[in-house]
């Protein structure tokens, strides 16, 4: 049964904190998540009993390292549906996002074509960006339809047979719209295209199949599900895989190089993890997708999409609050209040005691969507409750001396 009063148990941060000697109220979680005692454990146990390095030792500790450093693969590729050869860590849904540009890009022409939306995320952007510069290739925009999703119908607005790679996050992670990944993926091979998808804001809050779904590349991130910063996961299709070079060489990931220069490779995924990893990082997202899978991760899903309805219908009945992503489904709010700047908003926030992200949030494309510099962003996780958000919307309601300069 889902108990969130059980729940909060198991994060020291929701241990009674205050913060600003107000309760402390997390709704950053889309740009990190805390961290249960599970995952802290799991990783000070590797520091306090085998902290050794993996695949190069011939010693039971070092052996063991190995087992719990292969163990977290297998529960990685397990939990998307995965096979274990296909799973590669990386430092994060960013690293990954730059494999994929950096690999893919040899097989690119300057008649090609990537599609991306203007919701997407600078870790989806920016690598492309730079394929176009050194490739000379076509970037272009899917049309976001008027909520701000990506619809399968505007994708075959501007899907051609020069597209070459479809790139696009499942959730995104200012709009918080949840797109149709399997739609949109099918129309994506139908023109010979590539998918990839950037999972960062979809892997953490609801269970993906990445065979059902059937995209060719998936990044996403530790952190933003409860696991270890600096660790994240790419996900490809072994074939796939097998085809892009790696961008960092290494040990660890070549099978022979000699004077004269001749490099061979190991087969994905190690060829992917050159030099020492981050086998702590590696050891603490195995530990945190065990505890998302017992709390299940439909329950999460159910939860937080019950938590963002009882949000919305609250958040409505502050005086002036401009939503930008009111019929999006996920637990991501992005929001202004008429007339005060985002940062004062959050600033007022944080003397309550409540954490918002307030800016761009790295979707800088949006900018002109939204008519505004920046905005507020309230993100919920698994761990929130309807109390906290009660005290929000109050907070949001009182103001504070500085906001009430504008309306007086
Ligand atoms: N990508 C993270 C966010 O959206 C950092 O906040």
């Amino acid at each position: 049964m889902f108990d969130v009063t059980q729940i909060r148990k198991d994060f020291p941060m929701l241990r009674g904190l205050k913060m600003q000697n107000k309760d402390f109220i997390y709704f950053d979680n889309a740009a990190t998540t805390l961290k249960p005692y599970c995952v802290i454990d799991a990783i000070k146990d590797y520091y306090e009993n085998y902290s050794m390095n993996t695949h190069r030792g011939d010693y039971d500790f070092a052996y063991k390292a190995d087992e719990a450093y292969e163990e977290s693969r297998q529960i990685v590729a397990s939990f998307i549906g995965a096979k274990k050869t296909e799973i590669a860590f990386t430092s994060g849904a960013s690293m990954g996002l730059n494999v994929i540009a950096y690999g893919w890009k040899k097989f690119l022409t300057k008649d090609d074509e990537i599609l991306l939306t203007e919701a997407e995320h600078a870790s989806n952007v920016l690598p492309w960006f730079r394929v176009k510069e050194e490739v000379g290739c076509k970037i272009s925009y899917i049309p976001l339809d008027e909520d701000g999703k990506c619809t399968p119908e505007n994708l075959r607005k501007v899907i051609s047979s020069k597209t070459k790679i479809v790139s696009l996050a499942h959730i995104t992670n200012v709009l918080g719209f949840e797109n149709d990944i399997k739609e949109l993926c099918k129309i994506a091979h139908e023109y010979g295209a590539i998918f990839v998808c950037d999972g960062a804001q979809s892997v953490p809050h609801m269970k993906i199949d990445v065979k059902d779904l059937d995209v060719d590349f998936l990044t996403f991130s530790g952190h933003k599900m409860c696991g270890p910063t600096g660790i994240g996961v790419l996900y490809g299709k072994f074939e796939l895989l097998d085809k892009i070079d790696p961008l960092l060489l290494g040990g660890g990931m070549n099978s022979t190089f000699s004077l004269c220069g001749d490099v061979s490779l190991l087969l994905p995924p190690t060829k992917f993890e050159a030099g020492t990893q981050n086998i702590e990082g590696v050891i603490g997202l195995g530990a945190a997708i065990k505890y998302l899978e017992k709390i299940g991760m439909s329950n999460i899903e159910k939860y937080e999409r019950e938590l963002r309805a009882y949000l919305i219908k609250k958040i409505k009945q502050v005086p002036n609050i401009i939503l930008y992503n009111e019929k999006a489904s996920t637990g991501i709010v992005t929001f202004n209040i008429k007339g005060i700047h985002a940062q004062d908003e959050s600033s007022l926030l944080n003397s309550k005691g409540i954490c918002v992200r307030s800016g761009q949030h790295c979707a800088k494309l949006l900018v002109e969507r939204f008519g505004t510099d920046a905005t507020c962003r309230a993100s919920l996780y698994f761990y929130n409750t309807y109390a906290e958000i009660d005290a929000f919307v109050s907070a949001l309601m009182e103001g504070g001396d500085f906001l009430d300069a504008f309306f007086n």
